[in-house]
């Protein structure tokens, strides 16, 4: 097959959704679907389960499962799909922020009766803000939830989002009879629990025919066509360059639990949804049939066995092949590197491969080369941007507890904050590290693995900090940005870049700082660079 033809043939994409909404159970549903997998239950849920929130043994169970599942590749109708996962715990969002600078586009899970919940909210406008292109699947129709219309009014302002249904419920929980397929114009019918066999589907070119008064009863029949004339005046018409360019949602309804209206999903989105898409670097915007390779490092792996203290990267290929034992530029070392066994992933294995193609990802053993966000070419000096870091919500000091291991403590918190597990602030009064997490999980996660993986012990002392905020001035040398520095000492401290950051004690001190200061930004996000 020709490069560009394997470029046209991927579509590479990550489902979020609030934890419970069902984005396990979908995901493992369109496996089924690709046949990568024979029965449900086969793929291990990548997330980490309700109360488990102090075990730490489960945590590292689940670390494992993780990298298993973290690109789920499958074939469908000739389309090669690549499901990134994303670690659905809030206390692992960040990781979830980062896997989304490598997805093309997103299907967002929203439960029918929950309707639009925090972490949705959080995720979605990340993807808003970068223009990603969204699908809505509305998912345990089965169940008594929120009005079909009162959900989608709630989703357009809750999350900023223009929808268009291109699937409309008929009835719902007890009375749920199936799905008008607008898309399709067919009508889905739903007979109870259809875990693995395909639901009948009935075409339905217009909706006046009688055949759907015989199908559905009068009443359901009715109820569907009011509903939908309301949908045409009321949505817009599917347009797929709008939701290409991320201005326009179309919105899906089922139950992925009863793999009911999950082929429709599906088969929509391998005609909508984008090929590869250019990506923004820093000196000029790459375009994935460039014949030259690049790609960049969007999350790190550690390995789980402590002897081999080797990670895997995960590098997503953003133009040219990838091609194995070829000599890659490291843009920020300025040295070329060679892999001899890059993996490839597929449903549940991964595999060593001769050459992947942009949409891709490729895992590649590190020994501690790599950080998140560095960037491979075949020579060119360019640098992909726009991997994002957000202000931590917990900051404790960390210190080290055994002086005979100060060399490990701080080679083993160097290396975990590149893997992206937490990060480091440097006080400039007195050199003190303190570490931001975005929740509590991580220390334990960081204590645990700083003894395992290099032998160091440390300890940590709370630290009363709002928030960490990155600091911009105006103009490095005027009188007000030096007077804030005076002032602020105590406060003041440096990321891991080198960039200042203030680290604030409460929402009150950092509105009068700010009011104080009016030329010097206060910004609750970095991208790393
Ligand atoms: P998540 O990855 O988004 O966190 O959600 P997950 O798929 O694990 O689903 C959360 C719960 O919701 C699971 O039940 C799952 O079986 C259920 N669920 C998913 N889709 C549907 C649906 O269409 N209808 C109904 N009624 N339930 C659905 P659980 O009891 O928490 O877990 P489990 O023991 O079944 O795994």
């Amino acid at each position: 097959m020709k490069f560009i033809e394997e470029i046209q043939r991927r579509r590479t994409f990550g489902i979020i959704s609030h934890p419970d909404a069902g984005k396990t159970t979908l995901t493992e549903k369109l496996l089924l679907f690709g046949g990568a997998i024979q029965e449900a239950g086969a793929v291990k849920s990548n997330k980490i389960k309700k109360g488990a929130t102090s075990d730490f043994m489960e945590i590292e169970r689940q670390r494992g499962i993780s990298v298993a599942t973290s690109v789920l590749a499958f074939e469908y109708k000739g389309i090669k799909i690549n499901i990134l996962d994303t670690p659905g715990h809030k206390d692992f969002a960040e990781d979830t922020f980062r896997t989304l600078t490598a997805v093309d586009s997103v299907i967002v899970v929203i439960d029918v009766a929950k309707g639009v919940e925090e972490q949705t909210e959080k995720l979605v406008e990340v993807c808003r803000m970068r223009n990603i292109p969204m699908i809505v699947f509305i998912n345990k129709l089965d169940r008594e939830g929120k009005d079909a219309f009162e959900l989608l009014d709630e989703i357009e302002q809750k999350l900023g989002l223009r929808v268009t249904p291109l699937s409309f419920p008929i009835g719902m929980g007890y009375d749920f009879k199936g799905i008008y397929n607008i898309w399709e114009k067919n009508v889905n019918l739903f007979s109870g629990d259809s875990r693995k066999d395909i639901e009948d589907t009935v075409e339905i070119s217009d909706l006046d025919s009688k055949e759907l008064n015989t199908i559905l009863g009068d009443d359901s029949a009715d109820t569907l066509r009011e509903e939908i004339e309301l949908v045409s005046g009321v949505y817009p018409e599917f347009d797929k360059t709008e939701y290409l360019n991320g201005d326009l949602q179309p919105v899906f309804y089922g139950s992925a639990l009863n793999n009911f209206g999950v082929r429709e999903l599906l088969d929509c989105f391998i005609e909508i949804a984008p090929t590869p898409r250019p990506k923004q670097s820093e000196e000029r915007l790459v375009k994935p049939d460039e014949e030259k390779f690049s790609g960049f490092v969007f999350k790190i792996h550690a390995n789980m066995d402590p002897n081999h203290r080797d990670r895997l990267a995960f590098v997503k290929i953003v133009s040219g092949p990838f091609k194995r034992n070829t000599p890659y530029l490291h843009v920020r070392h300025n040295k070329k590197l060679k892999f001899s066994s890059p993996n490839a992933f597929f449903a549940e294995r991964k595999e060593i491969v001769d050459i992947s193609y942009p949409g891709d990802i490729v895992g590649l053993h590190d020994t501690g080369n790599f950080k998140i966000g560095d960037t491979l070419t075949e020579g060119e000096l360019i640098n992909y941007k726009g991997i994002p870091s957000f202000s931590p919500e917990h900051f404790r000091y960390i210190n080290n507890a055994d002086p005979m291991k100060a060399k490990q403590l701080s080679k083993g918190i160097d290396q975990l904050m590149d893997e992206g597990v937490a990060q480091l602030f440097t006080l400039e009064l007195n050199g003190r590290k303190v570490i931001g997490t975005v929740g509590a999980l991580q220390y334990e996660v960081i204590q645990y693995r700083l003894e395992h993986e290099y032998g160091a012990k440390c300890t940590y002392e709370n630290l009363n900090v709002h928030k960490a905020c990155w600091v911009e001035p105006e103009d490095e040398n005027n009188e007000e940005f030096k007077e804030f520095k005076r002032v602020k000492q105590r406060y003041l401290a440096k990321d891991k870049q080198g960039q200042l950051v203030f680290l604030s004690d409460s929402s009150f001190s950092l509105q009068m700082t700010e009011q104080k200061y009016p030329t010097v930004k206060f910004r609750f996000t970095s991208e790393i660079v």
